[in-house]
């Protein structure tokens, strides 16, 4: 019999920060429902100038390692298209901040919004060469458009953290997973600019299209029939392409989905991705957990999962929900990162999209905004430095 591998602890992040969409629509002039129910959207996220993909990581995975301890922590994987460096893995930081320990090998992945499913399959592969390993995977993203762009209503920012090891008491991966990979210019991020390169049009067709054909190839390598799972957590850039790509998928095998119906299969997975905006890598995850914390009693429930990143690479996958999961649940840290955020105005938030700017400078003091538990407190001769509170 082979070990049974998958998520044993999932914890979240986000920053200090929050904009309404209400706020957003009234200074464009626009109608809301076109957040509310066109994309929708209530809020996104906005990080602070001490908070980055580093702050946000370790603020996710901090409970991760209080609970469980650092003992045979193989790898640390950190999964993020926003990285602070071009060379050293922003996994590195957290080493300090999070005494990890020496024997942990440190690495950053990257695929646009799919870099986390790759390192969580990267985890159950060293986990099943050797089921004493427990690996830490953290999808952290801070997603921002250029200003007065269709894209920029579809900002937010998170981190979701999860420990993946042999006989989880959260999800057990299921063994057969279906991949699409193709070169599209649809979503990128050249290295000189600070904001990615956007097809809108392209990237919501390209994502359609990579679910049909991931969950073919799903399919065909043995994977359930559709039917067979009690709900769907996608890739959530905006809460209504979730359901924009599930009825799509039921579309081309045959369905002709109502809107409730692909409330009742996917509805419980846009909690959170509603509130926080597109948290690129981090998206899926934090759609699972909302399910997970909102979807009622789901233990024994086959999940399916879509991730997809622009580019572009999509991957369908399933697990089972764990027996007892939910005592191993954050449901309420989960809920309190949400609604401790602070709201700010539109002004406000334009300062803090230009300050959020990198530009080239080498040295830097933050000023103290975030009340979260670490923040970047300056760059000084290039060095990125982090305090813990
Ligand atoms: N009331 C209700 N709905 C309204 C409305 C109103 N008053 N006004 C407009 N809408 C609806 C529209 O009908 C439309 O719905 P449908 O898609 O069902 O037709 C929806 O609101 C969006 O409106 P537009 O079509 O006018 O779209 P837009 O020009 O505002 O752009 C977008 C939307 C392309 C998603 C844009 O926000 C964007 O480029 N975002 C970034 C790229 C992105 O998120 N792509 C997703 C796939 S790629 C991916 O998943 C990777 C990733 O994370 C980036």
């Amino acid at each position: 019999m082979t070990t049974p591998i998958g998520i044993h602890d999932l914890s979240t992040a986000t920053t200090n920060y929050v904009l309404e969409h209400a706020t957003l629509a009234h200074h464009q002039g626009r109608d809301v429902a076109k957040y509310h129910k066109g994309i929708g959207q209530e809020a996104m996220s906005i990080p602070a100038p001490d908070e980055d993909i580093v702050t946000l990581a370790a603020t996710a995975a901090a409970p991760i390692l209080d609970r469980h301890g650092s003992n045979n922590l193989d790898s640390v994987l950190v999964a993020t298209e926003t990285g602070v460096d071009q060379s050293k893995a922003a996994g590195l930081h957290l080493h300090s901040l999070l005494d990890l320990p020496r024997t942990t090998r440190v690495v950053e992945l990257k695929q646009a919004c799919y870099g986390a499913t790759a390192a969580l399959q990267f985890a159950a592969g060293l986990i099943a060469c050797e089921p004493r390993r427990r690996v830490l995977v953290i999808a952290t993203d801070i997603a921002r458009y250029d200003l007065d762009t269709p894209a920029e209503a579809t900002q937010g920012a998170a981190a979701a953290a999860f420990l993946v090891s042999a006989h989880p008491a959260i999800a057990q991966l299921e063994p057969v997973s279906g991949i699409y990979s193709a070169d599209i210019g649809d979503f990128w991020r050249p290295n000189y600019r600070d904001t990615p390169v956007v097809d809108g049009g392209l990237s919501v067709t390209s994502y359609l299209s990579a679910t049909n054909d991931a969950f073919t190839d799903y399919r065909e390598k043995g994977g359930r029939p559709l039917e067979q799972f009690a709900a769907f957590c996608y890739h959530q850039p905006f809460t209504e392409m979730a359901y924009k790509a599930h009825k799509h998928l039921l579309q081309t095998r045959g369905g002709t989905p109502t809107r409730e119906v692909l409330t009742g299969d996917l509805g419980a997975t846009t909690g959170y991705n509603r509130l926080l905006g597109n948290s690129y890598t981090a998206s899926l995850y934090l759609a699972l957990a909302s399910l997970l914390d909102r979807g009622g009693d789901l233990a024994g429930a086959p999940i399916a999962l879509l991730s997809y990143g622009s580019g572009a690479v999509a991957e369908f996958f399933s697990c089972t929900v764990m027996p007892g999961y939910r005592d191993h649940l954050r449901t309420a840290s989960n809920e309190h990162m949400i609604s401790s955020r602070k709201p700010i105005g539109y002004h406000k938030y334009r300062e803090l999209y230009q300050a959020g700017t990198t530009g080239s400078e080498s040295n830097r003091t933050m000023p103290e905004h975030t009340e979260g538990p670490f923040r970047l407190a300056a760059i000084d001769g290039h060095h990125r430095l982090y305090e813990a509170r």
